[in-house]
């Protein structure tokens, strides 16, 4: 008998196996696929491992504008791909490892729940039968594939079969324009191909601040990206995409179609019916402690719907553990950043201006330019990086920091921290920045609300 059985390896999964481990729960994780999930296999750290190296293709090719002169660049995807995948096993090795010695019990298989009753939660996996007092389903999520015309054939892929094609295509269409899709546009662009992304809103970058989302765009489209909004996709033929936009269809050629329409919870498949948990728009209804409507079992991470972010998971996962101990823990939703690794990066955190006046705030807001930013000067040449800040007239809390331009995922977390702790516009003024940095327009920005 466990004290506690883990549905799932990826962020959240193996995140709480490590901390309920750690904690003295005698604890067993099971995992089908694996270890690290969607985000160490398939998702952020492979893309991330592209864009980096894109990104220095794209710089070595416009070294010149800061006097350094290269001759004969060239993007050898094979040799990408081989690195991403060194980087990926290092770190399956690494949580691997961070669980035996967490002394967490690992199953490789499919876990299905059998049977629950009088507290005791019965699990099968790889022949076997396990129990426990506590179940953690962290089963995560699966992209969405639009049903239309043509979506099956073989070159219409996923965040899944993008990070394994072997050669650089021509053109590529990308369906959706959040942050998968925009990331995949932003690499393929920068690697040579001809890329079209076809929207099915007026803006790009779904929630983020709708003045950045434009920033983007423009960026984005300096790099030669076509962007089709309030378009519907209608069919994908012999390498083209079709959509209608304003009464009007029109293709698009696509050697390769990249379906990044969103993801939805991962759910069916393991028996979670014999529970009997609360599910609303296909994904497990949780509140602010993960905990779902049947006592004794939690969810964390995208099977829950709230926010599928590699991050919210590991905070997610930390917070269900400490609830099982009897530790006082919830999620802050609000100081939760979200990035999106395009070149420029986009990155965000607490709500944008109409999103506070929504909630009954008195929003007041500073924009400035980051090319106000001596370092970013320094280190920049042709983009138009921006910063948003916002805070409530009243009380003069931060209330939200929009950013884009440069590597900004990389300072998103002190505006976190700000919204976390709750400070204020006063609070912020004092903090001291290192100078010359590009996090000072932070300050900057904050010190112009007055
Ligand atoms: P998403 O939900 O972020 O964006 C999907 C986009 O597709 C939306 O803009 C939507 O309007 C559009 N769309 C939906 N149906 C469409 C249609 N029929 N035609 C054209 N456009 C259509 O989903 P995405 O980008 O696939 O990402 C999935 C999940 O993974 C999200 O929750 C995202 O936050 C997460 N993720 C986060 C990353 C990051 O934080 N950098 C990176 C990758 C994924």
């Amino acid at each position: 008998m466990y004290d506690l059985i883990i549905l799932g390896g990826g962020p959240a999964g193996h995140v709480a196996a490590e901390h309920a481990g750690k904690a003295g729960l005698s604890t067993l994780l099971i995992e089908k696929n694996h270890l690290g999930g969607v985000c160490l296999n398939e998702g952020c750290i492979p893309s991330k491992t592209l864009l980096h190296c894109v990104k220095l293709f794209t710089q070595a090719k416009a070294s010149e504008t800061f006097g350094v002169r290269t001759t004969g660049a060239s993007f050898d995807l094979a040799a990408v791909m081989a690195r991403k995948r060194k980087i990926v096993e290092t770190l399956r090795n690494g949580i691997a490892h961070t669980l035996s010695k967490s002394k967490v019990e690992t199953v490789s298989g499919s876990a299905m729940i059998r049977e629950s009753g009088n507290g005791v939660f019965k699990v099968s996996a790889a022949g076997r039968d396990f129990e426990a007092q506590r179940l953690l389903i962290c089963t995560g999520s699966e992209a969405i594939r639009l049903a239309v015309p043509g979506a099956q054939q073989e070159f219409v892929m996923t965040n899944r079969e993008i990070l394994s094609i072997t050669s650089i295509p021509a053109t590529i269409t990308v369906i959706g324009a959040g942050a998968i899709g925009l990331e995949f546009a932003s690499f393929f662009a920068e690697a040579g191909s001809g890329v079209s992304v076809v929207e099915l809103l007026p803006t790009v970058g779904g929630r983020i601040d709708k003045d950045i989302a434009n920033g983007l765009r423009r960026e984005l489209e300096k790099k030669g990206i076509a962007f089709y909004v309030q378009s519907t996709v209608t069919a994908i033929g012999d390498r083209s995409v079709s959509f209608d936009a304003d009464g009007k269809t029109t293709s698009v050629p696509a050697n390769a179609v990249l379906m990044s329409v969103g993801r939805k919870p991962a759910i069916t498949g393991f028996g979670l019916e014999t529970l009997g948990v609360s599910v609303d728009k296909g994904a497990i209804v949780t509140d602010e402690r993960c905990r779902t409507t049947v006592q004794g079992v939690w969810a964390a991470g995208d099977v829950n719907g709230v926010s599928m972010l590699a991050h919210t998971a590991f905070r997610e996962a930390r917070v269900c553990i400490d609830d099982m101990l009897g530790k006082q823990a919830h999620v802050n939703y609000d100081a939760i950043p979200s990035v999106i690794y395009t070149h420029p990066e986009a990155a965000a955190v607490g709500l944008t201006r109409d999103e506070a006046a929504a909630r009954g705030f008195t929003p007041v807001e500073a924009r400035l330019p980051l090319t106000f930013n001596g370092r970013y000067l320094a280190e920049t040449e042709g983009e138009r990086g921006a910063i948003r800040v916002v805070a409530d007239a009243n009380g003069r809390r931060l209330l939200g920091v929009h950013m884009l331009g440069g590597n900004c995922s990389e300072l998103i977390f002190g505006a976190a921290a700000m919204i976390e702790r709750g400070l204020t516009v006063e609070d912020v003024s004092k903090i001291v920045f290192p100078h010359p940095t590009i996090s000072e327009i932070l300050w900057d920005a904050v010190a112009r609300l007055g």
